[in-house]
């Protein structure tokens, strides 16, 4: 385990069984219909690379940035699209990946976003979910796990800009940010 770490929230063998579940729920929901799948850069890298070969349909990918965090560990509220998405959303089925749902403002602006753009729908598949740190309503169509508010890292998921290349999930020791 990482020297930073306090302790590991999900383990590899954990987040495999979590992503072929949610792989198996989005095929049986998408099939049949023409769906781009969107990552949020940067922490959704490694679930979306392992969610959509797990994914046994035809779809087209794409990435979006959105920022509201800083270097700290609180969203600022304020959210803008750094990089919009290079495939028209219009008439489209969009399902975004987002590595966690915290506060809830980049989903909400990033959904609200790709409506206004004329998306047929938008979905969003989440790894984690914080709802207890919820500052807008939003609840994700599909989640991996529900965590308790604490800051985690691993798997995509970073502390400025550190540790997405853990093969787990840990709890970040709070010395590091504190
Ligand atoms: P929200 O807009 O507050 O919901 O923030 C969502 C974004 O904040 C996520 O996409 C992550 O990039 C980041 N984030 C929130 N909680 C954590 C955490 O515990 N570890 C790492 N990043 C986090
Ligand atoms: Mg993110």
């Amino acid at each position: 385990m990482h020297k930073d770490v306090e302790r590991i929230l999900i383990s590899q063998e954990k987040l495999e069984k979590i992503v072929n579940s949610l792989a198996k729920q989005i095929e049986k929901d998408y099939n049949g219909r023409e769906f781009i799948l969107v990552g949020l850069l940067k922490g959704s890298i490694v679930f979306m690379a392992e969610l959509m070969t797990k994914i046994n349909l035809d779809f087209r990918i794409d990435f979006m940035v959105a920022s509201s965090y800083g270097g700290g560990t609180e969203s600022s509220g304020k959210v803008k699209i750094v990089k919009d998405l290079s495939i028209s959303p219009k008439d489209r089925d969009i399902l975004i990946v987002e590595d966690i749902v915290d506060s809830g403002n980049t989903l909400n602006f990033v959904v609200n976003h790709l409506v206004s753009e004329g998306a047929r729908s938008v979905e969003v598949v989440t790894l984690c979910d914080k709802p207890d740190r919820r500052k807008v309503p939003f609840t994700p169509e599909y989640c991996g796990a529900v965590i308790p508010d604490e800051f985690i890292v691993g798997y995509g998921l970073d502390y400025d800009e550190k540790y997405r290349n853990l093969p787990y999930i840990g709890v970040l020791k709070r010395s590091v940010y504190e």
